[in-house]
């Protein structure tokens, strides 16, 4: 082969690689209903030996969510973790309720995409890109907005009333790392001077978010 059909192999070699490992691992059986009370530690869940359709079906979403804290949003999860049959396929899903002028405050899901779909109001939404570049928009009832998998992103309700929306994930455990909680209520701490100089903040500025990050 000449050098240059060489690097094409390559490039295509790589091309092809990365989209094999753009998700989570594919199958290798029908179904692999997880097991999540075993000991036993693998990439997802070992399988159960027998199973039903319960194990495929959640009432988890049916009703909205409370929203009387903090943040005015509660994230209600259809993981794997509620829906034992979703090891290994990979999908999962969230319904989100948020107060009106509910925050679900900036995080990320290291392992999923996610595509949000308004059940009802009205939601400022937005993610921020490696280039610092925030991409936002106000989506409405009946509307979908995505969230490209690792980056950073929010939603905040901007309507009149209630808000609610379906979030799927091409992830069967998306994970989510929330940036405020994540860095000032961690266990044990972030060392106060490193986020001091992170946020050119005073100490007693870190202390104060703590206090008001770290759930009671
Ligand atoms: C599935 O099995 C569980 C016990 O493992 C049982 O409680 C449940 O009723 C069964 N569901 C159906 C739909 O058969
Ligand atoms: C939120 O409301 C529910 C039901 O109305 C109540 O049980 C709960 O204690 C409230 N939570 C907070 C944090 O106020």
């Amino acid at each position: 082969m000449g050098t240059t059909t060489v690097k094409l192999f390559l490039m295509a070699l790589a091309i092809f690689c990365g989209a094999a490992i753009a998700t989570d691992p594919d199958m290798l059986q029908d179904v692999c209903v997880a097991d999540l009370a075993s000991d036993i530690k693998v990439n997802g869940f070992p399988c159960k030996a027998t199973f039903n359709a319960t194990d495929f079906s959640s009432g988890a979403l049916a009703k909205p969510g409370l929203t009387n804290n903090t943040m005015g949003s509660l994230v209600t999860p259809a993981n794997v973790q509620q829906i034992p049959g979703l090891n290994t396929l990979g999908v999962s899903l969230s319904r989100i309720d948020y107060a009106p002028g509910g925050l679900n405050p900036p995080h990320t899901h290291p392992r999923a995409t996610e595509i949000v779909f308004v059940l009802e109001g009205q939601l400022d939404v937005g993610f921020m890109t490696t280039a610092n570049v925030l991409v936002s928009k106000t989506i409405k009832q009946g509307e979908i907005f995505v969230f490209p998998k690792g980056l950073v992103h929010f939603q905040k309700n901007s309507g009149m009333g209630q808000a609610a929306v379906i979030a799927a994930f091409n992830s069967q455990l998306p994970g989510t790392q929330s940036i405020a909680a994540m860095l000032f209520a961690s266990k044990p701490s972030v060392a106060d001077d490193v986020l001091a100089k992170a946020f050119q903040i005073d100490y007693y500025e870190v202390e104060e978010i703590r206090k008001k990050l770290t759930p009671k």
